[in-house]
């Protein structure tokens, strides 16, 4: 069923309250260019301040980010239309709150939460002053906030694909508490008396399930397969696609897969960040689920479910940190670009943190469009209304 039936339940949301282009305008200064937080695919995304209405009191109000997306390009439209419908209507702490959305003439806006820690992409691969080094506790507790996230949206009646997984769509709030954000992408799962569905092949490189980007297939446990990617990125600190590799090298997964296996040899390859501050027992157990995750036959792939649980016994076996102390040293220090911890035998070459390309997405076909016309509304989420249909 097309965009424009999605279109028609968007439109059934009953305007609650509105948010204009207009206050989203003023909210991030006319869009001013030292509020950009980040850039994806499909547009800029902005901080603002949305002012309370409903106190007098000036200086209310709360801190939101505002992604506008390229108007002019129809995936554009089909990724605002697709947040809308998923992420409008569910609920979980491991999710990023929608909290409003608006089209108006051509400006496409979407209005989500704050996340003050930014992306996990950002903090495993950034640099600056802002971008802070996760210790291996907090690396644990995201993921497993992140797969609570990615279970919840499995084990709904109806389950729902996310279908672009990896580090970026990882964001984090000022407690690192991992959060999903972008569906995008999003799809229903299978019905009960299918296995797949069929989709466009639409993702990110690097991430997307192997028998996906063949086939166009789609399982429940293609996502599975992206989660096991982040886990790597997290052991390794390594990006999931990096063409400045040299050749053979590239994706990583593809790349690492043997040196996860061997104890020895993932000495060798876990992130030097770390500084060896980790517990090596958690970090192979974590190694194997990934390389669980990370198999080419979508069948014996671990559920996010038991991901979950398996995650969760790893990190109760450790002792919790009451406070996060992060180091705050920036990214691309002179360890991080080249000292890595060669040792005899490691696949691994000086890392060029700062100089990855940026991800690419898989190559997108046009999507259908239909008619546009005005209209806004303000989001409430529920968890009544999670069986969507497309
Ligand atoms: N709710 C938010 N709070 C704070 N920062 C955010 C929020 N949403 C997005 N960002 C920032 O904006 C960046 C861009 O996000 P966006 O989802 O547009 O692109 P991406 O995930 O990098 O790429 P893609 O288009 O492939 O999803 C993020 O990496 C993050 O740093
Ligand atoms: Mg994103």
């Amino acid at each position: 069923m097309g965009i424009c039936m999605s279109s028609a339940s968007v439109n059934q949301t009953p305007p609650t309250a509105g948010l204009f282009s207009s206050e989203l305008k003023s909210a991030t200064r006319n869009f001013r260019s030292d509020t950009v937080l980040g850039e994806g695919g499909f547009g800029k995304v902005y901080k603002g301040w949305l002012a309370d209405k409903s106190t007098a009191k000036s200086g209310n109000g709360s801190m939101i980010a505002v992604k506008k997306l390229n108007s002019d390009s129809q995936q554009g439209f089909q990724e605002w239309l697709s947040e809308v419908k998923f992420l409008g209507r569910l609920s979980h702490p491991n999710l990023v709150k929608l909290l409003g959305y608006c089209w108006e003439d051509k400006e496409l806006l979407l209005v989500y939460e704050f996340m003050h820690k930014g992306s996990l992409e950002n903090h495993l691969f950034g640099s600056g002053t802002s971008v802070q080094q996760l210790p291996w506790q907090i690396r644990l507790a995201i993921l497993v906030g992140a797969a609570r996230g990615l279970a919840f949206l499995h084990g709904l009646d109806r389950k729902i694909i996310y279908r672009d997984f990896k580090s970026s769509n990882i964001l984090l709030d000022g407690s690192y508490n991992a959060k999903i954000s972008d569906f995008g992408l999003a799809k229903m799962g299978p019905t009960e008396s299918q296995s797949h569905v069929t989709t466009r092949i639409l993702g990110t490189y690097g991430y997307a399930a192997p028998e996906y980007v063949s086939t166009g297939h789609l399982y429940v446990k293609s996502d599975v397969y992206g989660f096991g990617v982040v886990m790597v990125e997290m052991l390794t600190g390594l990006r999931a696609l990096d063409t400045n590799r040299p050749d053979g090298q590239h994706i990583l997964v593809d790349w690492i897969k043997p040196y996860l296996s061997d104890r020895r040899k993932l000495k060798n390859v876990m992130d030097s960040c770390l500084e060896g501050m980790y517990p090596f027992k958690d970090a192979f157990q974590i190694a194997q689920l990934a390389l669980t995750c990370v198999e080419n036959e979508h069948k014996i792939r671990p559920s996010m479910q038991e991901i979950v649980e398996k995650l969760e016994q790893i990190d109760s076996g450790n002792e919790k940190p009451t406070e996060h102390k992060l180091n705050s040293t920036t990214r691309g220090t002179a360890y991080r670009r080249g000292q890595l911890p060669l040792r005899n035998g490691s696949p691994l070459y000086p890392r060029q943190d700062c100089n990855c390309v940026k991800k690419e997405r898989l190559p997108k076909r046009v999507a259908v469009l239909c008619e546009k016309h005005f209209y806004y509304s303000l989001i409430y989420a529920n968890h009544k209304d999670q069986n969507l249909v497309e």
